[in-house]
């Protein structure tokens, strides 16, 4: 079963999708940690990024590794080309190059045909932003999660507090989570968009096991 949970940036993607993943038993796939990846590598190799090309190049050429601690499906790190790189992925910088890698059409061709090799087999969680709409359409259960801007920042302000590092002003945060939005649902190729059928959840004023226990429901239903 493929549960995709798609939904704009500090919507709770993250914290929800590992959550409904161990309380399922299933995989969890974080697609914003590969197109972080691309950017990440495109700016510690002075790959400028507009260069479309190059950056399609790397996304082709460098598979996104997942490591797992012993008996834990959900991954504890990433690695590319050959670096640790689950800590360089989240930087303001990344955060800012990220939007323009994914925005390029054969960058997402790339990763897309990575997402659906690595979800053939396996019971998944997948997060993203067109998980329900383009790498999984026929998903059994797919749910599109949003919150207030203000929420969201102040959810990633404290994300940020507790990981000891990127920004932890909640207004800094909220132009920069409004700007990429923008970028996001804006671009031509697969902007974030919610698929005409998920189940929209705002998630505002619900907490993390509310949400949870909906998407859990959703599922124990698809499988019935
Ligand atoms: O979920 P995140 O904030 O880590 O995602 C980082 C960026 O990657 C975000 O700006 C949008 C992009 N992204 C995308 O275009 N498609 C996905 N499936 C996942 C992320």
């Amino acid at each position: 079963m493929i549960i995709a949970i798609d939904g704009p940036a500090g919507s709770g993607k993250s914290t929800i999708a590992k959550q409904v993943a161990r309380m399922l038993g299933f995989h969890y796939l974080d697609t914003g940690a590969m197109y972080r990846c691309v950017a990440w590598y495109a700016l510690e190799n002075g790959i400028p990024l507009d260069d479309e090309g190059a950056l399609a190049s790397v996304a082709r050429d460098v598979p996104v590794v997942f490591s797992h601690e012993p008996g834990n499906p959900i991954a504890s790190g990433v690695s590319f080309d050959g670096h640790d790189v689950t800590d360089a992925i989240r930087t303001p910088a990344v955060d800012k190059a990220v939007s323009p890698v994914s925005a390029v059409s054969a960058v997402r061709a790339a990763l897309v045909e990575q997402q659906r090799r690595i979800a053939a087999h396996d019971d998944i969680v997948m997060e993203g932003r067109d998980i329900g709409t383009i790498v999984f359409p026929d998903a059994e259960v797919k749910v599109f999660l949003t919150a207030s801007p203000e929420e969201r920042a102040r959810r990633r302000a404290l994300q940020n507090a507790e990981r000891g590092f990127g920004d932890t002003d909640p207004e800094v945060i909220l132009a920069g989570l409004i700007a990429r939005d923008e970028a996001d649902s804006t671009r031509a190729a697969s902007p974030l968009k919610m698929a005409d059928d998920a189940c929209e959840l705002d998630t505002t004023h619900m907490s993390i096991d509310e949400v949870c226990d909906v998407i859990v429901s959703m599922a124990n239903e698809a499988r019935a």
